[in-house]
């Protein structure tokens, strides 16, 4: 465990002192290498806040708004936003939570996410199988540190005994803010043994894990989920009102169905059906790729939070962007080439720091300096580059030379 400072967990900072006097020098903007489902198929497969020194938001909501609920869409559904006490100490009451996606939001990643403004992070899912046999790695993807907190553990499994202890463990070798139940995972593997969106397909079974969840731990129990299994059993509001009925006390929705995937589009219609129907908090998820989105998200649904996933690939600014345009305040300059690289840079050194010092570890991290690089001029020759890296110190070299002679001697 850390101790939660800032500057001392960065890791960043001192072993990367050029690019750190360069960081106003070049202006530039990035590709993505793999498909998301695949990247989830695949890390399945092998088994598996610094809020931004703005802290006004919460108060010109108050004063703005007080404890009214208040139009938020001039136009289109014009729904209402109902402040809502989230079961979990969020730093404002409209919450940006960082999703939890297998082999991406590792510790490294939500500490980024957190000083870059998301409220709330959750953590990859872990099985409940494993950590109820101990298994090493699964256990250690439930470890972090103290400066990512408020955070939330998920885990999923089809077996309300093994759900129950594994959440016993969770709260007592762990301790976070919440416990979430994944019932939204689609991939094969997963739902084969009923596990993830597996669930879906038998809501008694649903219940039951929710209630044997919620007996075996003081934390709060929340629940994610996506909108059925297939067309047919598309029904989110009778999910949900079946799932706050167990217990839950906070409710994730990705408006997809399982066999969906990540194919077509969220419905965000469903998750304001949703909002409507619940008495409980309900948390929108689903192609939030930009601020924008966030507050049109919470114009259309009403919801009492987003969680953001494939939007933050490389783009941590997302968060601090759409903390500065809930709070009415003007978007911040996008980042430019060398900023991109520092913080890159800085997520690198924690995976370091965090992950073990490792190939591993180095080859794991490709991936986000890819993200990390897109838009940017270039880029698809950079991201070939950064692919082929054996250490942290060679992307910092590309990164040198990238930004040109005037980085090398700042
Ligand atoms: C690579 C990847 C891994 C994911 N792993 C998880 C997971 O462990 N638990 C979970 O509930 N959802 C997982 N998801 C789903 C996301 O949390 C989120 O619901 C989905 O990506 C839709 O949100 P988005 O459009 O903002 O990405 C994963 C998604 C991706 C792309």
């Amino acid at each position: 465990m850390g101790n939660g400072n800032a500057a001392s967990d960065a890791g960043g900072s001192e072993t990367f002192p050029a690019l750190k006097r360069t960081q106003k020098s070049i202006g530039g903007r990035v590709v993505d290498s793999q498909e998301p489902h695949q990247l989830a198929e695949h890390f399945i497969a092998v088994g598996t806040r610094q809020r931004e020194a703005h802290p006004s938001r919460t108060e010109q909501f108050s004063e703005t708004h007080g404890a009214r609920s208040y139009p938020l869409a001039a136009g289109g559904v014009n729904k209402y936003f109902h402040p809502m006490q989230l079961p979990y100490p969020s730093a404002d009451p409209f919450a940006l939570i960082l999703a939890p996606m297998a082999g991406v939001s590792e510790a490294p990643f939500r500490q980024i996410c957190r000083r870059m403004g998301a409220d709330v992070v959750v953590s990859e899912f872990l099985s409940s199988e494993a950590i109820r046999r101990r298994i090493r790695t699964t256990l250690e993807g439930a470890e972090f540190e103290e400066c990512e907190r408020p955070i939330g553990i998920q885990i999923y499994g089809a077996d309300a005994n093994a759900m129950a202890e594994a959440a016993g463990l969770i709260t007592g070798h762990y301790q976070p803010e919440f416990i979430d139940i994944n019932f939204g995972c689609p991939v094969k593997k997963v739902v084969q043994r009923n596990g993830g969106s597996g669930c879906l397909r038998d809501l008694d079974l649903v219940e039951r894990i929710i209630r044997a969840v919620i007996a075996a731990t003081h934390l709060p129990v929340t629940v994610k989920t996506r909108s059925g299994w297939n067309d047919d059993g598309r029904d989110p509001v009778g999910i949900a009102l079946r799932m706050q009925d167990a217990g839950a006390r906070a409710f994730t929705l990705h408006a997809r169905t399982r066999t969906q995937m990540f194919s077509g589009h969220a419905d965000w219609d469903e998750i304001a059906r949703v909002v409507e129907a619940l008495e409980i908090p309900v948390i929108g998820n689903g192609d939030i790729q930009t601020a924008d989105d966030v507050v049109r998200m919470r114009a259309h649904t009403g919801c009492a939070g987003v969680m953001i996933g494939r939007g933050a690939f490389g783009n941590p600014w997302l968060f601090r962007d759409a903390q500065a345009l809930l709070a009415g305040r003007t978007r911040p300059e996008a980042p430019d080439a060398s900023e991109r690289f520092r913080v890159a840079l800085e997520h690198a050194g924690l995976a370091l720091r965090l992950q073990g010092d490792s190939r591993k570890t180095v080859m794991e991290f490709r991936k986000h300096l890819g993200w990390y690089t897109k838009g940017l001029r270039g880029a698809s020759d950079l991201r070939q580059r950064l692919f082929q890296i054996e250490s942290i110190a060679e992307a910092e070299s590309i990164f040198l030379e990238y930004l040109g002679p005037l980085a090398r001697v700042a």
